[in-house]
Order: structure tokens, then sequence, then C-alpha cells
């Protein structure tokens, strides 16, 4: 037998109703804020998440799924099922000039991404995401606005006992400081690090802040280093970008904790960034993460445009959220004439009733019984019925039954 793939999982009945009521909730919050829907694919050139994630990220470097197509020979393009969906947007955002409406543009997106990381509780090698990315906008009400759409989807869907982390990595000069007087500062302690951290010294030292290893995170409460860390090394219109976003958030009664080992997986940030997280998902708590990304438009080809967004792990919210129980059909027909049967269950469906009937002829009393499971009233047709051309309609939770003469008394 075949078995499933490990890190991927098979969304069964029991779920989907769950699932739904999760997307259904984020296109009805994103959409009172504007967003627009966008659907990308789900593979595009490697080039654009080597370009667009980093190259020294672990998730260009060790997880992606990437495979060439078009044959071995020098036309054969190189392809990667997409490990985020950020990238994808800058580049249909680009590609369709869809700078020409008046901004800010706001897109949300629901969509599988694919990493191959180590799989786990919380983590999958197929996983969804739903997402939000807003163009053209440098503002940091933008920021807090995007993030307050985050809040409210998790209020949406009953959660509000989450951790919001926030932090500013400082725009594209102040953060070659930071990482400058970083790299110095953690030279010496450069043997005692992991083989992780010391390649992410030479090609994205501050990602080395991100580190579980408990021997790293030792040397990051080292004096000198906490100095450079809690030293407010970003240039003052960063600092002034950050305050005004934390009063938006203050106004709009967000709590918040500052974060300053908070660097995010992914090279493309630039001043904030932040994460929700939850207690309650173990070691993969981060719920939601996101931030800006002002130079990532203008590095994929596009014009200078400040840009702001998040994604969160549908898995994660799922793990979190009250399960959805499974409507139940408006009507299951017992009957042991199937051509009654289906001519009927065809007409309450085209008129927007939901409706099933048994394909095996069976006894009235199993359907019956497959009946009070999956259905709130049973239209039983038997031979009566048929030749009266009436419908006894039993309620499957009262087990009342009456007489319908009049088919459109059932719609
Ligand atoms: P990310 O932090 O890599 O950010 O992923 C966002 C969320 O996706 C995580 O917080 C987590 O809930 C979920 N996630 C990530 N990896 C896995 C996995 N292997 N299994 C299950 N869930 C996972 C991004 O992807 C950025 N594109 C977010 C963003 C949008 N930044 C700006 N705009």
């Amino acid at each position: 037998m075949i078995k499933i793939t490990r890190g991927t999982k098979d969304i069964l009945e029991d779920e989907i109703p769950t699932w739904q009521w999760i997307l259904d909730s984020a296109k009805n919050v994103f959409t009172k804020s504007n967003y627009v829907e966008i659907k990308t694919p789900i593979f595009e050139a490697t080039e654009l998440f080597q370009r667009g994630v980093g190259d020294s990220t672990d998730i260009v470097n060790k997880e992606m799924y990437t495979f060439c197509v078009g044959g071995a020979d020098k036309t054969a393009t190189s392809i990667t099922l997409r490990p985020e969906n950020t990238a994808g947007v800058v580049r249909a955002y680009i590609e369709h000039n869809l700078n020409r409406q008046s901004p800010p543009q706001k897109f949300w997106y629901f969509g599988p991404m694919f990493r191959y990381e180590r799989p786990q509780a919380g983590r999958q090698r197929q996983f969804h995401q739903v997402g939000v990315e807003v163009f053209g906008c440098y503002e940091p009400i933008a920021d807090a606005e995007v993030i307050s759409c985050a809040v409210n989807f998790l209020k949406t869907l009953g959660l509000d006992d989450l951790t919001l982390e926030l932090n500013s990595l400082g725009c594209k000069n102040c953060k070659n400081d930071y990482r400058e007087s970083l790299k110095k500062a953690l030279k010496p302690y450069l043997d005692d690090l992991c083989d992780d951290c010391k390649m992410r010294y030479e090609k994205n030292p501050l990602r080395i802040l991100d580190c579980k290893n408990e021997d790293c995170q030792k040397i990051f409460m080292k004096p000198d280093i906490k100095d450079v860390i809690y030293n407010d090394y970003i240039c003052d219109d960063c600092k002034s970008h950050f305050s005004e976003l934390l009063g938006y958030l203050d106004e709009l009664n967000i709590k918040y904790k500052i974060n300053k080992l908070l660097v995010r997986g992914l090279d493309y940030y630039t001043r904030t960034v932040f994460e929700i997280k939850s207690e309650s998902l173990g070691a993969q708590s981060a719920l939601c993460g996101g931030g800006r990304y002002d130079g990532l438009v203008e590095m994929l080809g596009g014009a200078p445009t400040g840009a702001i967004g998040f994604a969160m792990g549908v898995e994660r919210l799922y793990n979190l959220v009250k399960k959805i129980e499974k409507e139940k059909l408006d009507y299951f027909i017992v009957s042991n004439d199937p051509k009654h049967a289906l001519v009927l269950a065809n007409k309450l469906r085209l008129e927007g009733k939901s409706a099933e009937i048994d394909y095996q002829n069976r006894k009235f009393i199993k359907q019956l019984e497959k009946a009070s499971k999956c259905a709130h009233r049973a239209i039983i047709l038997g031979e009566d019925e048929i030749k009266g051309n009436f419908y006894s309609v039993k309620d499957l939770n009262s087990g009342v039954q009456e007489k319908i003469e009049d088919f459109r008394d059932l719609i």
C-alpha cells in the first residue's frame, strides 16, 4: 500500500467544516479592511526565492523543493514549490503593474506552502498559510492596521490569549550598522557558537539572535553582547516610525511585548517585524509572522515601494480553535424506488435544499438509521406515498411525522 508522504496530511471530512470556517472568517475580516484576494501559482522560478527570501536563509538553503523541468539540457528551468507567498505576490504585483491603482494596494491569500523541514507537532512539509500583503505604504499607520487586521482575525476565531511580539530591525542604512556592531561583539565568541551560527556570522549575523541552541543563547546574555542588542542602534527615522506604531497600537488597545531578539527567518524585512505566539502550541509557538519589507519590490525589479504583510499557519490555527460540526442535510429520502427518490432529490437540490438518497435500496430501517445520523428530516417515499402523491416527512430530532401534499411545502 502506498502511504502518505512524511510531513504532509490529508484533511478529511471531520476537519473540513472548521477549515472552511477559518477561511470564511479570513475572507470576511480581510474584505472589511478592503483587501482583495490574490491567487498566485504554487511554483515559481527558483531565483525568485533565492533573491526574494534570501540565499542565506534556512528556507532557501535547506528547505526548498526545487527541481528542474524541460530536460537536462541547457534549456532546463529550475522551479521551486513556494516556501512562502510574499515573494510570489511581489512578483505578481510588479508583473501586472498593480501599482497603477492608487495606493495602498491590499491583497490577501490562502494556499499551500512547502518547506523541507524536520516534521514534528505543528511543523509540516506541506502546510497552509493565510496572509495579507499591503503595497505603497511607508507610514507606520499601515503597520498598525496590518497588525490590527491579524489581531481582529484571531479574535473572530475566538483566540485572544495570545502574545504579540514586536521589534524594529531598522532600515537598510542602520540595519547594516547593527549587523556590523553585532559581528564585532560576537567575534570573540565565534568558536563557541553552533555550526549554523558560525555560518550565519558571515552571511546573515542578525539571524544568529534567532538561534534556539542553549549555548548560543547564553552568549546573547553576556553583558557585551546584550549591550549591542539592547542598545537602540536604529536611526532616528526608524525610531520615530517604531514609536508612532506603538502609539497607534495603544490607541487600538492592542497589547504587545518588545522582543529585541525577534529577527525573523527571512531576509527581506526592514523596520517593523512581529510575531503572534500561543503558549498552547508548544515548541512551534508562532501562529503568525510578518513585517515590513520596504526594499523587496525594488530588489525584484519594481519601483521603490513600501510594503508590509503577515502570514499565519492554518494548521496551527486549526489546532487552537473550537471545532465546528459538520452541517446536517435538510433531507434524506428513504425509499425503495430509486427513480422517484433520485428525481425528488434532484428537484430539492435545484431549489437549494440539501438532500441525499440511498443507492443500495436497503431496508427502510437501515435507511432511517443513516438518515438520523446525517439529516434533519427524512422524506419517506414508499408505495403509498408514490401512489397517493404525497410525502411523509419525519423530523429526525423530535420523531414527529407529518403528511405533506405540496412539494412547495418542502422548500
Ligand atoms: P513565516 O514566519 O515563515 O513567515 O511563516 C508564517 C507562519 O506560517 C508561521 O508563523 C507558522 O504559523 C506557519 N508555518 C511556517 N512554517 C510552517 C511549517 N513548516 N508547518 C506549519 N506551519 C508553518 C512567512 O512565511 C512570511 N511570508 C510572512 C510575511 C508575509 N511577511 C510579510 N508578509
